[in-house]
């Protein structure tokens, strides 16, 4: 019998097409359908950007319009919501508390009740549970940071784009021009990322003819862990850990001999380096300059060029995001939230895909267990 030639973790695996985004780590290029990410950050609101990766197209002016009315329409946190959330332990971990209450905004919406077999919808109430989620989101992850530090609920404010609002919920006072677009290209640059393990995490969920909403909640789980999302509050907790720039070298003599993976660097996908790195890194100098932090990119360089000197394996986003979102103020354990308050684009854009063209994913495994025995007697 010939052995089945398994590969572990999925790695090279390709296992469906997508039209939503393509990873080309030869030429170190990550294209949302068809443009540049470094492009769109540069150039475009996350809300245009979301709406690319639902639509397949860039909004017009009047469809980005249209779109932003609806979003405003959806960012106040409800109230069952926020009750859910105060349930939630002041000491438990944010992702916890946003998976929480991701659940009950599905099992609140009045579409998605019924029999099993209604529980897919059509693309179109998909379109618009997406964008619930998405509108929700920055309510659920501001009004979480906010109760753990003491402070009351924020109300959202019409007139501010989705980063500005962001901002607005969680600190209570208006970001300046450079933070709003450095957070602004973090949401971006996060938004969407092919077959990565929480998406791909989606997929499977959808692919059983389960609910959108389900699909998120899964997803949300997978992107907790340190190897997936749980990287960029991880970087933090390295940078505090080895405290400035010149106490690097000892720290990674150590992290290293005690076989440590040094969170922030490496990728399965991109093995000369993550496309989105430059990106988020020059986000990061502005916040850098506009606070006035230098020892911050200092211990960001060192850090960096001495693990690439010895290792060779190259920083991923999480790894200027991380600094990025702290320079912002947002606490450390509310980076990962901000994951997925950028990347429930992604997934449901995915979700959107697989239920149009769906096989139920159901690979195999070679049993290595005892052969066939008997219970005795
Ligand atoms: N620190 C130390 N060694 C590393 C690291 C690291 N960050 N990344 C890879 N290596 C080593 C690893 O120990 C292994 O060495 P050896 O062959 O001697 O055993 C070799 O490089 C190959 O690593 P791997 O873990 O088998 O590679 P992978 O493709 O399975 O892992 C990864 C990719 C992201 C899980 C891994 O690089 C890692 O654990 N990085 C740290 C966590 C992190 O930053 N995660 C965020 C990923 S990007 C954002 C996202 O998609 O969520």
């Amino acid at each position: 019998m010939t052995e089945p030639d398994i590969k572990k973790g999925l790695a090279g695996v390709v296992v469906d097409t997508t039209s939503i985004s393509k990873v080309n780590p030869e030429t170190n290029s990550l294209l949302y359908r068809g443009y540049p990410v470094q492009e769109l950050a540069a150039t475009q609101s996350f809300e245009a950007v979301a709406y690319l990766l639902w639509q397949g197209e860039l909004p017009t002016p009047e469809e980005l319009a249209a779109f932003r009315v609806e979003e405003r329409r959806h960012r106040a946190l409800a109230d069952n919501v926020r009750a859910a959330i105060d349930l939630v332990p002041l000491d438990a971990h944010p992702m916890d508390e946003v998976r929480t209450a991701v659940s009950l905004i599905g099992a609140s919406d009045p579409g998605a009740g019924g029999s099993v077999l209604d529980a897919g919808g059509s693309p179109e109430q998909n379109l618009e549970r997406s964008i619930r989620l998405f509108a929700a989101l920055p309510a659920i992850v501001a009004y979480g940071q906010r109760r753990r530090r003491g402070q009351e609920l924020i109300e959202p404010r019409d007139d501010l784009d989705y980063s500005a609002n962001f901002l607005w919920m969680t600190f209570g006072e208006e970001a300046d021009a450079v933070v709003v677009d450095a957070f602004n290209r973090s949401m971006i640059l996060y938004a969407e990322h092919s077959f990565n393990a929480s998406t791909f995490t989606a997929r499977v969920i959808t692919s059983t003819l389960s609910d959108l909403y389900s699909a998120v909640v899964g997803a949300i789980g997978a992107l907790k862990g340190p190897l997936h999302g749980g990287a960029n509050e991880a970087v933090l907790h390295i940078f505090d850990e080895i405290g400035s720039a010149d106490a690097v070298e000892a720290w990674l003599d150590k992290a290293l001999a005690e076989k440590r993976k040094i969170m922030g660097f490496g990728h399965r996908v991109y093995k000369k380096g993550d496309s989105r790195v430059p990106t988020m890194k020059a986000a990061l100098d502005t916040l850098v300059e506009h606070f006035d932090k230098p020892e911050v990119a200092a211990l960001y360089d060192a850090l960096e060029s001495e693990f690439v000197a010895r290792k060779g394996i190259y920083p991923n986003l999480d790894y200027p995001s991380g600094p990025a979102y702290n320079l912002i103020g947002f606490d450390t354990l509310t980076f990962t939230p901000l994951f997925v308050a950028a990347r429930v684009t992604g997934w449901t854009a995915h979700v959107i895909e697989q239920a149009g063209a769906n096989a139920l994913i159901r690979p195999l495994s070679e049993y290595v267990g005892p052969d066939e025995r008997h219970v005795a007697g």
